[in-house]
């Protein structure tokens, strides 16, 4: 079965064709980085606008790539939420306009869902009961997954989500937006005597990184003239102290369920200090996407959307976008 997806929640336009939910057949990305990077984060309006110029032209190509037409396509798949309300809408009405032209089945996805399928294009097949961990720019959600379908959110972030810690704490250090790819480059080869305090919230399975960043914004500003390197190391203590809570607090909760293997998912499981951490530290085998499907993309979705056919569940085209959509 050949499936459509699309994916226009956040800043990135993506289309892909994806065959039996986990053979990429296409998978187009256009990233609007260089448009908001010169506002320092995402503006709605500009990453709604960008989407309406270049749905088309992202799908015309997924389906060059793919070396197929609408006629060869079995179903479409499509991301209702959570993200931003003005990009999921264009993502949607153009889902449901080729569902509609062609007569074809249409599924609504829930993008977190859709970011642990990225662990079934990357060439392994997971092993159920598994424990996800999913890190992006708006979520660190810690998600027991007993099947297909069958999700349960063990834990949450209380605050900022480890992407947007990324991000918040780039800016406190003067590196560019996005935060996360700029604190990995920066980090690249520096070890760090700094220390920076870690937010264990040790009864439960939650996150909590606005302390850390705090933190690193006093470290700052009670360093008066901050050379290139201490930044650097600054920088380095920042990432370490998020790694080592999300690395070991989802490999304990991993242990306490008994699950086979852990998973990981999110931009932010594009991290290199976080995927060595993860293999290093794990008694349990670990799966890490490559890092182009950690980020947003569309195969992701008509993975999914495969899954989710297969066992008959399916949405109808009367589909609205959820921006708030909550996940397991
Ligand atoms: O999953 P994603 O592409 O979009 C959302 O659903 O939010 O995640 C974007 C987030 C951003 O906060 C970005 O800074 C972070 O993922 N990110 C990274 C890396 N690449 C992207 N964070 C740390 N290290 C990276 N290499
Ligand atoms: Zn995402």
């Amino acid at each position: 079965m050949n499936i459509l997806g699309v994916e226009t929640s956040c800043d990135e336009t993506s289309v892909a064709v994806v065959r039996d939910g986990t053979e990429i057949l296409s998978n187009v990305i256009a990233s609007q980085v260089d448009v908001h990077a010169r506002y320092g984060g995402i503006v709605p309006e500009v990453a709604s606008r960008q989407h309406l110029l270049t749905m088309a032209p992202v799908a015309e190509k997924a389906l060059r790539d793919a070396g197929m037409g609408l006629e060869q396509i079995d179903s479409v798949a499509v991301t209702m939420g959570p993200g931003l309300a003005g990009s999921l809408i264009v993502g949607v009405n153009f889902a449901k306009a080729v569902a509609m032209a062609r007569d074809l089945p249409l599924t609504g996805i829930n993008h977190l869902e859709g970011h642990i399928y990225a662990n079934w294009l990357s060439g392994a097949t997971p092993e159920l009961p598994c424990l996800c961990l999913i890190v992006s720019g708006g979520h660190s959600d810690l998600i027991f997954m007993e099947g297909h379908g069958h999700f349960r959110k063990l834990g949450g972030t209380r605050d900022d989500a480890a992407g947007e810690a990324f991000d918040k704490g780039a800016r406190i250090l003067g590196l560019p937006y996005p935060g996360g790819p700029a604190i990995q480059n920066a980090t690249r080869g520096i070890s760090t005597s700094l220390s920076l305090p870690r937010a264990w919230l040790k009864e439960c399975d939650d996150f909590s990184f606005s302390g850390v960043k705090t933190a690193l914004l006093h470290m700052v500003e009670e360093k008066v003239t901050p050379s290139e390197q201490w930044i650097k190391e600054a920088a380095a203590a920042f990432q370490e102290a998020i790694v080592e809570v999300l690395v070991s607090k989802t490999i304990r909760a991993a242990m306490r369920l008994g699950v086979k293997q852990i998973l990981l998912a999110g931009g932010v499981a594009a991290n290199s200090a976080l995927r060595d951490r993860f293999i290093a530290d794990s008694p349990l085998p670990v799966l890490i996407p490559p890092p182009l499907l950690c980020t947003d993309n569309a195969a992701m979705i008509a993975s999914c959307a495969f899954y989710r056919l297969a066992s008959g569940n399916t949405e109808s085209s009367g589909l609205d976008v959820i921006p708030g959509l909550a996940f397991g």
